[in-house]
């Protein structure tokens, strides 16, 4: 079973041509760099950052050396910032603890902030060749239709059980092939939504597909609830200098850029509801339209008040920049397409 399994995938890899913005490299540095940039992202988006990561840092020591503020600028528009502040400290923990060379010992790399099991097994398979299965997302997908498990993918149990099944499934003497070809096979036949079957070479054997279970398999046992969120951006600018404020608090988005901010319990302000102190001394509020923003666990509704004056008492956390220098500052994507629609900026 788990032979013909990994026969069929296997050859099914090597005859598609999936064109990846990545050869067949080895280098254990861009192998984890590509990994984290792909844990939450699609590869048609993720191809530019690896590609921006590598040429800003060409080695592992260069990332080493480059500040935080650097990081989450060139990992703008990702999400899941947490990811980038990661990349450095495991950069400057490679570095220090292991003289620029990145460990070979799964353990260790294990061991690596940011690192879990997922990653951890996709350096040690596509650099070292070493035998570990990975599973994410397109393997729980890919494993749970085929063999038509029903146990929810987001429980301990669940968990356990899919990773013994990915590492029996595994081709042990060719590991870096197999996990390439596994993921690959979850991208493009067996996709969550509307998979190819009838293109699938596995039709005849899926349990998912022969039981009429696709659209049931994987199993989750909790659903996803998102929270909304009602941002007033408040944007100051006169001439070419506008007001922006770092984001502080342990809160989506930690230490990227924003506008003065005034969020409202359950929806965005009319320009009645903005404080009296904003009414009553600024000579004109224009009002943008809604923008929005998709997050794992939140929505985020954002309205922009734009004032065309300075001359307002400003925060102590409110930084003067120039509007030119905007694109030097890391920004959440909402503002980012704010920004794009109101001065153009390409990013
Ligand atoms: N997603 C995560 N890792 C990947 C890889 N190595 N190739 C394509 N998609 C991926």
């Amino acid at each position: 079973m788990f032979n013909s399994f990994r026969k069929t995938l296997i050859s099914w890899y090597l005859d598609h041509n999936r064109v990846l913005p990545w050869s067949k490299t080895k280098d254990p540095y861009s192998i984890w760099l590509r990994e984290v940039i792909l844990q939450q992202t699609r590869v048609e988006q993720g191809a530019s950052y690896y590609q921006k990561f590598l040429n800003h840092y060409p080695t592992i020591i260069d990332l080493a050396n480059s500040t935080l503020d650097e990081v989450y600028k060139d990992w703008e528009g990702l999400g899941y910032y947490s990811r980038a502040r990661n990349l450095l400290t495991t950069a400057q923990i490679v570095r220090d603890k292991y003289n620029g060379v990145f460990p070979v010992d799964y353990l260790e790399i294990l061991s690596l902030k940011g690192i879990g099991e997922y990653t951890a097994a996709a350096i040690a398979s596509f650099a070292y060749d070493q035998p570990y299965s990975v599973l994410d997302g397109n393997v729980f997908r890919v494993l749970s239709r085929f063999f038509g498990i029903e146990h929810p993918i987001d429980t301990t149990i669940g968990k356990k059980s899919f990773k013994k099944l990915a590492q029996d499934c595994l081709d042990i003497n060719q590991p870096a092939m197999y996990n390439q070809a596994i993921i690959d096979f979850g991208a493009v036949i067996c996709k969550p939504k509307l998979p190819l079957c009838t293109n699938c070479p596995f039709s005849s054997e899926c349990v998912a597909y022969n039981e009429g279970k696709i659209s049931e398999l994987p199993v989750k046992s909790k659903k996803i609830i998102k929270q909304n969120r009602y941002f007033n951006f408040l944007v100051f600018s006169k001439q070419n200098k506008i007001y922006i404020q770092q984001r502080q608090e342990k809160d989506i988005w930690q230490h990227l850029f924003q506008f003065p901010l005034i969020e409202s319990p359950n929806q965005v302000l009319t320009l009645e509801d903005l404080p009296d102190d904003i009414i009553d001394f600024v000579p004109y509020i224009r009002e943008s339209k809604m923008f929005f923003q998709t997050l794992t666990h939140r929505k985020i509704h954002a309205k922009f008040f734009e004032v065309e004056s300075l001359d307002y008492d400003a925060k102590k956390d409110w930084i003067l920049v120039e509007i030119r220098d905007l694109n030097k500052y890391g920004f959440p994507k909402i503002i980012k397409d704010y920004l794009s629609e109101k001065y153009n900026f390409i990013y």
